[in-house]
């Protein structure tokens, strides 16, 4: 069962804003919560599995090198999962809590409804003793619906806080802190800034998935407001940003294109080899997220990571806020 705070109407007024403001800017850009479609879902999956895709295996060795130990340190009762997808590595943090004995109840909450479902789905059947509540929603902007109750840890994963722009990451960690109660948990899995050698490949893979996860974002567009995007015309572009410290997923025009935007009434102009930006996924610092954290009213408690240094796994607790 799926409780929906974002339907089929929020989400067509909300891609209706995000379509108009990103394509009529001087730089055009587009945000990445739309790549998420069943099909955009199942080929982030398919990118997890990508031998140059390092951050989900590794994040999965951290949680189960520490499952124990989180489990100890927060006794949680109910686990709230963010961005879920999947929750393919989250069933780490279950085994480990039900084996302590504390655990009620889990809630993901994603705004990818074919994504949520099969995650639901799958839990109910392996954790029959479970209540699983999955929420449909937009994780910057329905927070207020998560259950109240006590002892809750939030697990937010696979890095995707670095795909919110630094103000937004502020204003989400600002809100995050909001309705948890003092003492609770916040478990952040985020990717860490390393050799460009290593982090460009996992986002432009030989295969070429995550060109086509990439690309993902103009079906949605063609499917849902009715455009024309010629989907082969644009050409995937993974870029480490050295001073921001994060990866830039473009597309570019590899010929002129005139696209239309029927719902819209819209119609957009791209340049030969006009670039647009699509993702950024921003890679952290150990001492950049403690300030981060605690600027929102998160200590920092325990720090995890693989031999490699490669990814963290932060576990804060939510403190009292002058
Ligand atoms: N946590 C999983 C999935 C990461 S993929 C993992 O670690 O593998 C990112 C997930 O976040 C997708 O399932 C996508 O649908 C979801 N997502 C993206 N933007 C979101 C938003 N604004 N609110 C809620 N979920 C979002
Ligand atoms: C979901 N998120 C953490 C992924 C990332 O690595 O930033 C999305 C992704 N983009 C390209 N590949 C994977």
């Amino acid at each position: 069962m799926l409780e929906i705070h974002l339907d089929d109407s929020d989400i067509d007024r909300e891609l209706r804003a995000d379509v108009t403001t990103g394509l009529t800017a001087a730089g055009k850009w587009l945000p990445p919560k739309w790549f998420y479609d069943a099909r955009g879902s199942e080929l982030f999956e398919q990118i997890t599995r990508l031998p140059e895709y390092y951050p989900t295996r590794t994040e999965r060795s951290i949680l189960a090198s520490h499952a124990l130990e989180f489990a100890r340190i927060t006794e949680a009762k109910t686990l709230i999962e963010l961005g879920s997808g999947s929750s393919e590595k989250t069933r780490i943090l279950l085994d480990a809590l039900l084996q302590r004995g504390t655990l009620g109840s889990f809630v993901p909450l994603d705004v990818s409804d074919a994504a949520l479902e099969e995650a639901v789905a799958g839990l109910a059947v392996d954790y029959p003793g479970l209540t699983v509540r999955g929420v449909v929603g937009d994780m910057t902007r329905h927070l207020h619906h998560i259950p109240d109750g006590d002892n809750r840890v939030v697990a937010f994963l696979g890095g995707t806080i670095g795909n919110l722009a630094p103000a937004e990451r502020a204003a989400f960690l600002g809100n995050l802190r909001g309705v948890l109660h003092e003492g609770e948990w916040l478990l952040l899995g985020t990717d860490l800034v390393k050799d460009p050698a290593v982090v460009v490949p996992a986002y432009d893979d030989a295969a070429g998935v995550t060109a086509e996860f990439n690309r993902n974002v103009l079906r949605v567009i063609n499917r849902r407001l009715a455009a024309d995007f010629d989907v082969d015309a644009f050409a995937h572009v993974a870029l480490w940003n050295a001073e921001q410290e994060w990866i830039e997923m473009r597309l570019r025009a590899t010929t002129a294109q005139h696209v239309q935007v029927r719902e819209l009434g819209l119609t957009v102009d791209f340049a030969a080899g006009e670039e647009m930006r699509t993702e950024i996924s921003a890679k952290f610092r150990q001492a950049g997220l403690a300030a981060e954290l605690s600027q929102a009213g998160f200590a920092l408690r325990h720090w995890w990571t693989d031999p490699d240094g490669l990814f963290g796994v932060s576990l804060a607790q939510a403190v009292a806020t002058s």
